[in-house]
């Protein structure tokens, strides 16, 4: 009898263990759940201000689409290692972000990989619509499908991944987007149109300015920047005092509304020109002015996403949803259910 109660005692323990196995999981993540979720995010995004030179500008959009982007490469798992150089200055979006996600009880909804995803689409969604004095808004319509597991030690992590080098030449993002997320490289061309949003400092990865006048507003503009023929690009290095870490990149000197101050990293202007830089990502044949140097291959897709918003938008869609489910396969995401 005794024996009985014991072995009994083991069972339902197994029960209850497997039980709480499977609510650690999540089971369903609803249309209204999801929709609450992205309502939470955008508002926090709206909400959230800054101010430089006088400049009103809203962070969490482009921190948020950066921070997909970068929870993703490994296998997107709700872990980031903020000590990982390549990280700098994702700090502010990660924390704003786990604030919500622990205030809101997010973690009854889905995982925080699922979470930072979703961050990067309503981040995407949100900024085509801050466009000031446009009656027609075109979206991206960016896929979000669920499963998504965290690492043990989320949200953070010592893990050093390897990010894309910003001095590099088009060869090596191609293959650098091929090998991490499978992507083409017309998707590699549609998914660097994300740097129509925010800036880069010279505090964080050491490259300095904004890629566009409006950082806010996510749509072609990136492109019509990069193909402006009355733009001036002169390539100049942002950290001249220290060999060791150069910060070379495009400085426009000239700008059809009289404008300056907005720039592009290598690995942007080699969308456009094969502009040749060295392995400390300095440029020779055309530092002066980039428009003498030749074509690059992706040069006729950046002209057509400079022409096409919606193209843009919907190639972007594809790509960047792509990015967001790397590390799974496709029976391991869900679409949301309908109750
Ligand atoms: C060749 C590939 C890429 C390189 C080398 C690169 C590099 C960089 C660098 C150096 C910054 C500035 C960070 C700082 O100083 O704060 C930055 C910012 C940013 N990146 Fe990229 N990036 C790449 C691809 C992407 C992709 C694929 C996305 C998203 C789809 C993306 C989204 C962003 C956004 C939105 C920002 C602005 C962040 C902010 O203002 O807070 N980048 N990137």
């Amino acid at each position: 009898m005794g024996m009985m109660n014991i072995t009994g005692l083991k069972v339902f323990t197994l029960i209850i263990l497997f039980l709480n196995g499977l609510s650690a999981g999540y089971k369903c993540l609803t249309q209204t759940k999801l929709r609450y979720t992205k309502t939470l995010l955008s508002d926090l995004m709206i909400n959230t201000v800054d101010t430089e030179n006088g400049k009103i500008f809203h962070p969490l959009i482009a921190g948020s689409v950066r921070l997909g982007f970068h929870d993703c490469v490994g296998g997107c798992d709700g872990c980031i290692n903020l000590n990982n150089p390549d990280n700098a200055g994702l700090d502010t979006t990660f924390n704003a972000l786990n604030d919500l996600y622990a205030r809101e009880r997010i973690d009854r909804i889905m995982s925080r990989a699922d979470f930072f995803a979703l961050a990067g689409i309503v981040g995407a969604e949100v900024g085509s619509k801050m466009k000031s004095g446009q009656s027609q808004v075109q979206s991206p319509r960016i896929p979000f499908h669920w499963g998504r597991r965290d690492c043990p030690t989320s949200p953070i992590t010592t893990e050093m991944r390897v990010f894309p080098n910003a001095l590099g030449n088009l060869t090596e993002t191609v293959d650098y987007f091929r090998r991490v997320f499978d992507l083409t490289p017309e998707q590699l061309a549609a998914v660097l149109g994300a740097h129509t949003l925010g800036d880069a400092r010279k505090d964080a990865s050491g490259f300095d300015g904004e890629w566009v006048i409006e950082r806010d507003v996510f749509d072609n503009d990136f492109y019509r920047v990069l193909s402006d023929k009355t733009q001036l690009w002169v390539q100049e290095n942002e950290n001249p005092d220290d060999p060791n870490k150069p910060r070379w990149q495009w400085n426009a000197k000239k700008h059809r509304e009289g404008k300056e101050g907005i720039m592009m990293l290598n690995t942007d202007m080699e969308l456009f020109k094969n502009t040749a830089p060295n392995s400390d990502g300095r440029v020779t044949s055309c530092p002066a002015d980039v428009s003498t140097c030749p074509s690059s291959r992706l040069a006729d897709r950046v002209k057509l996403y400079a022409s096409d918003n919606a193209k843009f938008l919907a190639d972007f869609s594809v790509a960047y949803g792509k990015m967001l489910t790397t590390g799974y396969k496709s029976w391991e995401l869900r679409y949301p259910s309908l109750y």
